[in-house]
């Protein structure tokens, strides 16, 4: 992987909402490519975090792309509202849904990017009849609901599997991979062929700032 080509996308999740603002500022101002924002209904995993008016609300301090990935049970309900707050894309999960097909084409006739999440005991053969239609993959390497748990080195192998996948059937698609990602996680799963980096607490709960943990996580010796 071209370590020049890594996108890299902080998840609110893990910032001092505080702050946030300024946070997303110094994000973007470190060379951060998007921003990550994690939309969670209490039902499809077992967590509440934020809605549109947070999207609405950083629309206004950042020009970097705004990517929402929908944790809720009926995502159909809420692409309106988060396209009219600002968002840029979308990352809807295979997992509940009946009629993920139905979701991806919304979403590309509201003219935004889209994504489709799978979660660690997902299979990367479920892809294969949608990868066609969509601008990115993101494989969680955590099983979604929270920030600073530990990244699963069983993905890995599906992150490659999904490589494979995308440079047969869908070349350009990015491959995001989205929980536990560090110094140490980030050159095994770029390795893999991920070239979208979600990363929460390693960058937001850096002890040595947003700055140096983005650096870090560019770094071509990262975790070594
Ligand atoms: C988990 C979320 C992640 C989370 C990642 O459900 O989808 O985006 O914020 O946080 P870290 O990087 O701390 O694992
Ligand atoms: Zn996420």
């Amino acid at each position: 992987m071209d370590r020049k080509a890594v996108q890299l996308a902080p998840s609110i999740l893990a910032a001092d909402f505080a702050r946030l603002g300024e946070q997303v500022a110094e994000a973007e101002r470190a060379g951060a490519n998007r921003i990550h924002i994690d939309v969670m209904d209490g039902h499809f995993v077992p967590n509440l975090s934020m809605g549109a008016p947070v999207v609405q609300s950083l629309r206004r301090v950042t020009r970097l792309p705004l990517e929402i990935h929908l944790m809720i049970t009926d995502p159909d309900l809420f692409l309106d509202e988060f396209t009219q707050a600002g968002a840029d894309s979308f990352l809807v999960h295979w997992e509940g849904n009946n009629n993920l097909s139905r979701t991806v084409l919304r979403v590309k006739a509201l003219g935004k990017r889209v994504g489709v999440a799978i979660n660690p005991a997902t299979p990367a053969a479920v892809l294969e009849e949608v990868l066609q239609d969509v601008d990115q993959i993101l494989v969680m390497t955590v099983n979604p609901g929270f920030g600073h748990q530990r990244f699963l080195h069983t993905t890995l192998p599906k992150i490659r599997r999904v490589r494979q996948m995308i440079d047969q059937i869908k070349p350009g698609c990015d491959l995001e991979v989205d929980g536990g990602i560090d110094a140490t996680s980030a050159p095994r799963v770029l390795d893999a062929g991920a070239n979208v980096l979600v990363a929460g607490s390693s960058v937001f709960g850096s002890a040595d700032g947003v700055a140096a943990a983005i650096k870090r996580l560019r770094s071509p010796c990262a975790g070594c």
